[in-house]
């Protein structure tokens, strides 16, 4: 056998006909997009809100959830409308992430506050960002752009970049109201502003970003957050002992964020979004990046490329935050080979097995629910929201090709424009748009419609490019 095909692999392809388990076959679009219609549908299914009022519950998850993940579950729609081209969620994606814009478009609600660290809303404001750069339709007159609610969160993190210890960072928390995590730095909240300056200064050519994203990241890895050799990612430091100790956990989500902000800093350097910056500099740190993300595959011999949570997946003592961790790890991994395509070859192993592993895995309770560790047979009974988030992710990654660069559009404003509350009954006319570069094949969540199946139907490599074609080829190889 060719050493990328791993045993489980093997195993996985062996039990595609079990039933009600997620049928994937990665070298078939269209099984592609099915079995994300699949775990697109179970993730949503824990979306009961659709009543709710806004400002209120409408876009919510119900607890154990917390606010953020919300968000984040409202950006995994967007990427599967947008790599799938199914539009069947678009009206509730796009009432679901306006119901939650707040009175200032940027994401602070006052009955949020509890849940509201830089880090939550840095989520919501890449899942704005993202919907710019899709060409998703933008929230009804008079709200203000998805781009420019990108700016007004972007905004809000960089106002609170706190001098007082460190020489910098963004603490966890905004409100003192919220005791824990007063005295801590993470990673995630620098890493949020980091990504979102390097995506808004592409989309605006705006340098004022950039310059952000290169200080957030200089203070993140001064700290010691990034590690110098290894360019691990760690959670986060003591501000109370000037950030002189280090968490040293590693959740993939950390190194996912910079992960996709460094691809985005590499392809902009030197044009006039980001003038001074160093294609050699952001070239070395992304390949560190992508070199560090290494701890969350292959967990055992059994389970070469498979990605896990390396901090608590073994133990099972992963947290409901932490199921839904590597989706967004391979959300970034792909999404970054369309700026960095020299990172396909090493990603689209990781991403192609964990795709297969994490389908084999949705055979829970009857209605092809998916586990949470991909490396055992089947499903381990571990199941959410989470658990459906990464598997949709991962599995839509494998539908990410060269050809799926994100828009750029004008400067956005530096503040928001209105503060009009949000009328739903105008978030109900968008029923024909589609994706701007994807193709748009019919997905049915039941079976394959003969004459609905895409222009790239089949992985054709000399088509597809980049990350898509690396792994064309990789599963050509695996079936052989
Ligand atoms: C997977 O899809 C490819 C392309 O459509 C096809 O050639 C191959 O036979 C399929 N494999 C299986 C196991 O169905
Ligand atoms: C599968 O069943 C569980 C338990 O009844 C339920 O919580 C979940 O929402 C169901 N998923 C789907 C896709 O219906
Ligand atoms: C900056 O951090 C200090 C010390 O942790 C804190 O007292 C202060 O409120 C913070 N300032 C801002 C703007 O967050
Ligand atoms: C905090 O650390 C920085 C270097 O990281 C140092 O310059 C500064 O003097 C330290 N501040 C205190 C109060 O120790
Ligand atoms: C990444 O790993 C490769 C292979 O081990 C190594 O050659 C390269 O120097 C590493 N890159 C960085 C930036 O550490
Ligand atoms: C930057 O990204 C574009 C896609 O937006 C890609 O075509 C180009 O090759 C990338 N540039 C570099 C230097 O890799
Ligand atoms: C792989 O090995 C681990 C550790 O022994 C085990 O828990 C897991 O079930 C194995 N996975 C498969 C697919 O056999
Ligand atoms: C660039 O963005 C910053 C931050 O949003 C804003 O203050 C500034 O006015 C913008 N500059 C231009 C030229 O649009
Ligand atoms: C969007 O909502 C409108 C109004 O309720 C409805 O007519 C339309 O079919 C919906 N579109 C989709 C794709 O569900
Ligand atoms: C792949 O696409 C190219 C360009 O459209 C076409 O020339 C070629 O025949 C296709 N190859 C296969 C195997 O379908």
């Amino acid at each position: 056998m060719l050493p990328t095909v791993s045993t489980l692999l093997l195993v996985v392809v062996a039990g595609v006909q079990r039933a009600a388990s997620i049928s994937l076959n990665t070298s078939d679009d269209v099984s592609i997009r099915q079995a994300a219609a699949t775990a697109a549908k179970g993730m949503l299914s824990y979306y009961t809100n659709t009543g709710g009022s806004v400002g209120g519950q409408l876009g919510l998850l119900n607890s154990p959830y917390y606010w953020w993940e919300s968000g984040a579950m409202w950006g995994a729609m967007l990427d599967y409308w947008k790599y799938t081209g199914d539009t069947t969620y678009q009206n509730e994606t796009l009432t679901a992430i306006t119901a939650q814009l707040g009175p200032a478009n940027d994401f602070i609600l006052q009955d949020q506050i509890f849940d509201t660290g830089n880090d939550d809303q840095a989520f919501w404001g890449v899942t704005a960002m993202t919907a710019a750069e899709y060409g998703f339709p933008d929230p009804p007159a008079p709200l203000p752009t998805w781009a420019q609610v990108a700016s007004n969160v972007f905004n809000g993190l960089a106002s609170r970049w706190n001098t007082t210890y460190c020489e910098g960072g963004l603490l966890w928390q905004i409100y003192a109201s919220n005791v824990n995590g007063q005295n801590y730095k993470n990673s995630i909240s620098n890493g949020g502003l980091f990504q979102l300056g390097a995506r808004l200064a592409r989309y605006t050519g705006n340098t004022t970003y950039s310059e952000w994203a290169e200080k957030a990241w200089d203070w993140t890895a001064a700290v010691g957050l990034i590690d110098p050799a290894s360019y691990a990612v760690y959670d986060g430091t003591d501000s109370s002992q000037n950030c002189t100790s280090v968490d040293h956990d590693q959740w993939s989500y950390n190194v996912g964020m910079f992960i996709y902000g460094a691809a985005t800093m590499y392809n902009i350097s030197g044009t006039a979004a980001a003038p001074s910056a160093s294609v050699a500099t952001w070239q070395t740190r992304l390949e560190g990046l992508v070199n560090g993300t290494s701890v969350f595959v292959s967990p055992f011999s059994n389970a070469t490329n498979v990605m896990f949570e390396v901090a608590c997946e073994k133990e099972g003592t992963c947290n409901t935050d932490q199921f839904s961790f590597k989706g967004f790890l391979a959300r970034w991994l792909s999404q970054s080979s369309v700026f960095a395509p020299q990172i396909s070859d090493t990603i689209a192993p990781w991403l192609q097995t964990s795709a297969q592993a994490a389908a084999q895995s949705c055979t829970g309770l009857g209605n092809s629910s998916c586990g949470t560790k991909w490396w055992v047979e089947g499903f381990d009974g571990v199941t959410g929201a989470g658990q459906q988030m990464s598997a949709l992710e991962v599995i839509d990654s494998l539908l990410v090709g060269s050809g799926d660069v994100p828009l750029k559009g004008g400067a956005a404003p530096s503040s928001s424009s209105s503060s009009s509350s949000v009328d739903t009954s105008t978030l109900v006319t968008w029923t024909t748009v589609v994706p701007t570069s994807s193709s748009s094949a019919g997905v049915s969540t039941t079976a394959v419609t003969p004459g609905t199946t895409s222009s790239t139907s089949t992985a054709n490599a000399s088509v597809m490019g980049g990350l898509a074609s690396a792994i064309a080829s990789m599963a050509s190889q695996g079936n052989s």
